[in-house]
């Protein structure tokens, strides 16, 4: 299999050929009538639909989730560089993992800071047809190593060109930070699926296990709410806190860019209260020792906190949120106390970077837009001396740069 893309292979059931003036297949069904359908032998549907995708990495292990055509279990197999080898194939509730549009399985126990192979093994649920994937390097997130590198996109809005050319030009890392608005909005079920394991036709995670962090866009539309069926999280909530090297990454979920109450949620939606969650779970996740002493402190999250512009939108005339404030209020006074040093967010589809001052004293770096004009990607990388942020655009213009001292 193309180890960069996954092409799509077409299931065809049956077809109906027209016939006009005895010697040509036309297309008009007016033209003609159909004469004898001849009905294709029935393919079997794929059984495996996207590329294996690493998500949510770990100290001991990651979440694996690719799609599947059928009913069908799954389990992933692993590899150790030391030789040692294991198998994956457990839910939380005794089950091997199973389902019919995709399976998700958990690894753990695996060893911090080394590098595994891993690949999916697809069986069809009455066990006549099996699919193995491509083998995929995988390294868990090791809280002592000395250095540490990592890759931001943002609202990539499912522009297909951007998100290839994203992929082209990212190298490697210890995680990816797909830092919101995956999508434009979840008004249909199907668009789940490829948008989030396949976007752009490709193998995001490969050399880059990812997480995903919520925008506005991602919790728009009916449907949205089955998104948590494809994306894990580390703590299977959709904010998290984790260390990789010497930066400690907290990612937090800004909600909606209006109130709650807009109607336009149509009584969907609760961020207000799942901000004062998060405000209360920060108090215990930046006591975490390896999460309170890191040397440097980033803040993940799709709507900034701080913008150019903080006038307030009239929601009533269609007015939105350029910067989440009722995020700000509820977390403010935690994310000082912590010494965060950088917020890092998406949004406004226009890149900028405002640096800390004496009211905010962490800086504000903000990605561009989807189309691939706009788009930027953000390569961090820290060691001993210095954490460093280098925003690009596509062509590779740099956009910013931006380099933290270790705070201890
Ligand atoms: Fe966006
Ligand atoms: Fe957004």
């Amino acid at each position: 299999m193309n180890r960069r893309r996954f092409v799509q292979r077409l299931t065809t059931g049956s077809a109906v050929v027209w016939v006009s003036g005895g010697d040509a297949v036309g297309e008009d069904p007016g033209a003609a009538a159909p004469i004898a359908p001849h009905p294709l032998p029935a393919a079997k549907p794929q059984l495996v639909t996207t590329p294996l995708v690493l998500q949510a990495p770990r100290v001991d292990g990651c979440d694996a989730v690719w799609g599947v055509g059928e009913m069908g279990r799954g389990r992933v197999e692993w590899e150790a560089t030391s030789g040692e080898t294991g198998v994956a194939a457990i839910d939380n509730f005794g089950f091997v993992p199973q389902g019919s549009r995709f399976l998700r399985v958990r690894v753990r126990g695996l060893r911090s800071g080394e590098q595994y192979r891993m690949r999916s093994v697809t069986t069809v649920v009455d066990g006549s047809r099996s699919e193995t994937s491509d083998w995929k390097t995988f390294r868990t997130l090791d809280v002592s190593a000395g250095e540490s590198t990592f890759a931001v996109w943002n609202d990539t809005h499912i522009n297909d060109e951007t998100i290839r050319r994203l992929d082209e030009v990212t190298p490697a890392a210890d995680f990816l930070i797909w830092n919101g608005d995956t999508c434009n909005d979840w008004h249909r079920e199907d668009l789940l699926l490829p948008t989030l394991l396949n976007p752009g036709g490709r193998d995001i995670t490969r050399e880059r296990p990812m997480m995903v962090v919520c925008g506005n866009h991602d919790v728009r539309g009916i449907h949205a709410f089955r998104m948590p069926d494809l994306v894990a999280y580390p703590e299977g909530r959709p904010f998290f806190a984790f260390r990789s090297g010497p930066v400690a990454a907290v990612c937090l979920h800004t909600g909606e860019d209006k109130p709650d109450s807009h109607p336009s949620f149509g009584g969907r939606v609760a961020f207000d209260t799942l901000r004062m969650e998060q405000t209360r779970w920060l108090e215990s996740a930046l006591a975490r020792p390896e999460i309170a002493q890191a040397p440097y402190r980033v803040v993940f999250c799709h709507i900034p906190l701080r913008w150019l512009d903080e006038s307030l939108p009239d929601y009533a005339n269609s007015g939105f949120d350029r910067y989440s404030r009722r995020s700000r209020d509820a977390w403010h006074d935690h994310l000082v106390k912590w010494k965060a040093q950088i917020v890092i967010s998406g949004h406004t589809h226009r890149a900028a970077y405002l640096a800390a001052t004496e009211a905010f004293p962490y800086g504000q770096l903000v990605g561009g837009g989807p189309s691939p004009k706009a788009a930027t990607w953000i390569m961090g990388h820290a060691n001993p001396a210095r954490l460093q942020f280098v925003m690009r655009k596509l062509d590779g213009t740099v956009e910013q740069e931006i380099s933290l001292a270790p705070l201890s």
